[in-house]
């Protein structure tokens, strides 16, 4: 179990705001924590996407249940036919995405703001969106819903909870056997500015904290007054002012009533109190060492005796611009395939990835809009993959080998269904 207090929150001062008690606070414990969230969150309905009348534009693979089972896993999942819970949905944007990218699945959105639901709901209705209900609900009370779930995204919720054991616990059980769930929260060592911009808000709003929109004006002078080279104006402005131009970004990031910011040890026993295991980071770029030290072989191979753990410390101590977490853990068992048995790689079904961009071309945007070049041989086969014959029977004729196309899966540009002899 982890010690609640190394998760503690960086500035624990700021989190009894102003106890305005919603409908919603009376189901969550009544905790004055979480009637500051809510009130920021009516307030400043988060994210302030505007609506579109169709569906979103492009993809986000983490919110398309094949690619992220098959990320997780190794293997395309055996059913679409899947429960998505989307907690801590927010104006919905996420949401929105999971029913247009899943068309089998059922999708269900809460969040602890009344007003971010009326934003949800309104832009699913918008989109055409309709395999999904909302409910004005806390994470802590998930279990109202009924059911579990294959899939749940809590995206940028649990470091804004007051008690984010309490609530990744309380996902875990609505989570199927084998059931993944997909995490963001804040990361310490990027957000170091952040914070003392937070601090000296507060300081300066002395008892009128609580009140957001004054926390925002505040803000917005602090950052207009202090002298250029001032640090917190410079990060402010070469990193976040694009994303802040608007009141509810700013808010979030600057006024919030409650936040927690995570170091990789703090994240781990987070993850360890969950119950669930941990799968991997869905920004995997991020977390290879190689990239930082790996022209010094020496240094490689002193790392290499790491644990995990020690060994994703060591990296985001190298790069501490790091502003977030992103990962996914399971609820056991998760099978995986590694696909280094030949004969289980000539038998399975091979699929293109959904999330590509471009295609058909030997150059497109990948799963995570990178560019990727194909040789003639990858194209032949990527062509063969439509998913209705065998990796043995879509090589014919293609110059590829079996080497080859574990590479293209590991890529993440074709999906693998294992066959059952
Ligand atoms: C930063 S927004 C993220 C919204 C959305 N997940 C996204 O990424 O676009 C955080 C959301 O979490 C919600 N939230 C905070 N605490 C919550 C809780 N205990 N239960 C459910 N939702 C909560 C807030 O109301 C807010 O809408």
């Amino acid at each position: 179990m982890a010690d609640p207090s190394s998760i503690a929150p960086i500035n624990p001062a700021r989190n009894l705001a102003d106890a305005a008690v919603s409908p919603v606070a009376k189901s969550d414990s009544q905790t004055a924590v979480s009637s500051a969230v809510a009130k920021l969150y009516d307030t400043y309905p988060f994210p302030p996407e505007p609506m579109l009348d169709e569906a979103p534009p492009g993809y986000n693979w983490r919110w398309h249940w094949p690619s992220a089972y098959s990320f997780c896993t190794g293997r395309r999942p055996q059913t679409d036919k899947v429960r998505i819970l989307d907690a801590g949905c927010g104006t919905g944007v996420g949401t929105e995405y999971l029913v247009h990218l899943n068309f089998e699945a059922e999708v269900i959105g809460i969040d602890l703001s009344a007003g971010a639901i009326a934003v949800a709901t309104e832009r699913c209705q918008r989109s055409g969106a309709n395999r999904v209900t909302f409910h004005n609900l806390s994470i802590y009370d998930v279990e109202q819903v009924p059911g579990e779930f294959d899939l749940i995204n809590c995206v940028g919720v649990l470091h804004h909870m007051p008690d984010p054991i309490r609530g990744i616990q309380a996902l875990a059980k609505k989570l199927k056997p084998g059931g993944i769930l997909h995490i963001f929260v804040y990361a310490e060592l990027g957000r170091f500015e952040i914070q003392l911009t937070q601090e000296a808000i507060a300081l300066l709003q002395g008892n009128q904290r609580g009140d957001y929109k004054d926390g925002v004006q505040i803000g917005r002078t602090l950052f207009s007054t202090l002298p250029d080279q001032n640090r917190l104006r410079k990060r402010e402005e070469t990193r976040w002012s694009m994303e802040n131009k608007r009141d509810e970004c700013f808010a979030d990031m600057y006024v919030h009533p409650q936040e927690i910011d995570y170091n990789v040890n703090t994240l781990f026993d987070l993850v360890e109190a969950s119950g669930l295991d941990f799968v991997g980071f869905s920004n995997p770029q991020y977390w290879d060492l190689n990239r930082l030290v790996g022209a010094a072989p020496d240094l490689m191979a002193r790392a290499a005796k790491l644990s995990d753990r020690d060994r994703y410390r060591l990296i985001e101590v190298l790069d501490p611009d790091l502003t977030h977490y992103e990962f996914f853990v399971a609820r056991p068992p998760l099978e995986k395939t590694d696909w280094k048995n030949d004969e289980t790689l000539m038998n399975a079904i091979p699929e293109r990835h959904r999330c590509i961009e471009g295609w058909p071309s030997k150059s497109f945007f990948n799963y995570d809009y990178q560019v990727v070049s194909l040789s003639d041989e990858e194209f032949a086969f990527m062509q063969n993959c439509e998913g209705d014959r065998t990796v043995s029977a879509a090589l014919e004729g293609t110059g590829l080998d079996l080497e080859g196309v574990r590479v293209l899966q590991s890529k993440q540009l074709i999906m693998l269904t294992p066959v059952e002899q």
